[in-house]
């Protein structure tokens, strides 16, 4: 694997912070954007900046880039038919606004499932139909050892009453990778549907929805190097289904139904250039011999997965040389199948917060807190005394920079 090459990738990663070259150890918040994106997102200014459905070149440019765009984020998912995938401002906004138009379809009694290891985005939205719909919101229990969900407590709590079953792909706290596949076939079991919040899995793994068997998937393209956008999938018949919030004068078709207002195309051609950064992988990770335009996307992300197993293993280590740190969730190196690169941990004798200050003085960025992830972090017990340090490496981190995070740490 080419490092220094799929660093030169991403222009950001030049830079410094206290006269240093700054550590990203906080890609779970967000991760550097590569140069494709940018480019694609700059010319989109430069050519083709309009609105759409004009009978002008720009509008007319503006209209067939988006629609590219929406073909490229379909391969991304395993998606055949474009139409399925809408945009919006981030994955919060999308489950919002999923989860009020499936709560038009909701009755009282009826339930909805989630986990107790979900980021607020995948909890808050259905608690809000509790409220306006009378429906029942469950919590899947989690194993708080290694943080993973207990499918046992799924199974227990499902029932002809289940009409969704929402779960993360993985933790953006824990970096916990879920079942998702097996989720998808219970919910299936009682005829609810399955909703996955595939945010933090984007930047480390290949999704194929066709693979996990679910019905809605929601990601955002900042988590996955190109800038600020969500992205909601859903199969047709769901989606069609649907009655949305939107205006008289929009089509009640998808994806225009979910695409309230004027989007934001600049982003949309970032998040198309993202994914063709993504495609240029597998040349960058010296699997060029293999690689053809159908296999790119899955030769990238499974060459991602492998090279982050390795730097998973690597912060492990480290962390087990110091006896005043907690890791929470999978700490077994024998487990990192079922894990990516996101570590949440705490000193003893610091809080999270005095922690990611000392950190980002020797220039290490990383998140302190709950980072949304406030279910679990109660449930750990974590959540008064100021949550964790959060530590999440992606593919473009080094073994370099796992060495100076732990002389930071050794100083502490
Ligand atoms: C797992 C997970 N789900 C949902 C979200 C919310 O995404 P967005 O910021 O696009 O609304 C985040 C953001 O941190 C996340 O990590």
């Amino acid at each position: 694997m080419n490092i220094i090459s799929i660093r030169s990738q991403f222009p950001s990663l030049e830079l410094k912070s206290n006269d240093q070259p700054t550590i990203f150890f906080d890609n779970a918040a967000g991760t550097q954007v590569a140069r494709q994106s940018i480019d694609r997102l700059t010319q989109y200014f430069l050519s083709s900046n309009a609105n759409t459905g004009g009978v002008f070149e720009t509008s007319l440019r503006s209209d067939e880039l988006i629609e590219t765009c929406r073909q490229k984020v379909a391969d991304f998912l395993g998606v055949k038919d474009r139409q399925e995938v809408a945009f919006g401002p981030n994955m919060t906004t999308l489950t919002q606004a999923f989860a009020r138009a499936f709560g038009r379809s909701c009755k009282e009694g009826d339930e909805i499932i989630t986990t107790s290891l979900e980021h607020e985005a995948n909890i808050s939205p259905w608690l809000g139909l509790a409220k306006e719909r009378g429906v029942k919101v469950r919590f899947v229990d989690i194993n708080l050892e290694d943080m993973t969900i207990n499918l046992d407590s799924l199974r227990r709590q499902l029932s002809n009453r289940t009409r969704l079953v929402a779960v993360g792909y993985a933790s953006n706290a824990f970096g916990t990778v879920n079942p998702v596949r097996e989720v998808a076939e219970l919910a299936h079991s009682v005829g609810a549907l399955c909703f996955v919040d595939a945010v933090h899995y984007s930047p480390h793994g290949l999704i194929d929805v066709k693979e996990l068997g679910c019905d809605v998937l929601v990601y955002s393209v900042y988590k996955a190097f190109g800038p600020h956008l969500g992205v909601i999938w859903g199969r047709r018949e769901i989606m069609e289904g649907l009655e949305t919030f939107h205006l008289r004068t929009v089509k009640n078709i998808i994806p225009d139904k979910f695409e309230v207002g004027t989007q934001n195309h600049e982003g949309i051609a970032g998040a198309l250039g993202s994914i063709e950064y993504l495609e240029t992988l597998p040349k960058l990770l010296g699997k060029p011999e293999n690689a053809s335009p159908n296999n790119s996307l899955p030769l990238a992300m499974n060459g991602i997965r492998e090279y982050e197993k390795t730097i998973s293993e690597r912060l492990l280590e480290v962390f087990a040389k110091y006896s005043k740190i907690k890791v929470y969730g999978i700490t077994d190196t024998k487990r990192l199948n079922e894990r990516v690169p996101t570590f949440a941990i705490n000193v003893e004798g610091y809080s999270a917060k005095e922690v990611a200050k000392k950190l980002a003085e020797k220039s290490i960025n990383v998140w302190s807190g709950n980072y949304y992830a406030l279910e679990p972090m109660t449930r750990l017990g974590i959540e008064e005394k100021g949550g964790a340090v959060r530590i999440s490496l992606v593919h473009y981190n080094t073994f370099e920079e796992i060495d100076l995070l732990d002389k930071a740490l050794n100083s502490l």
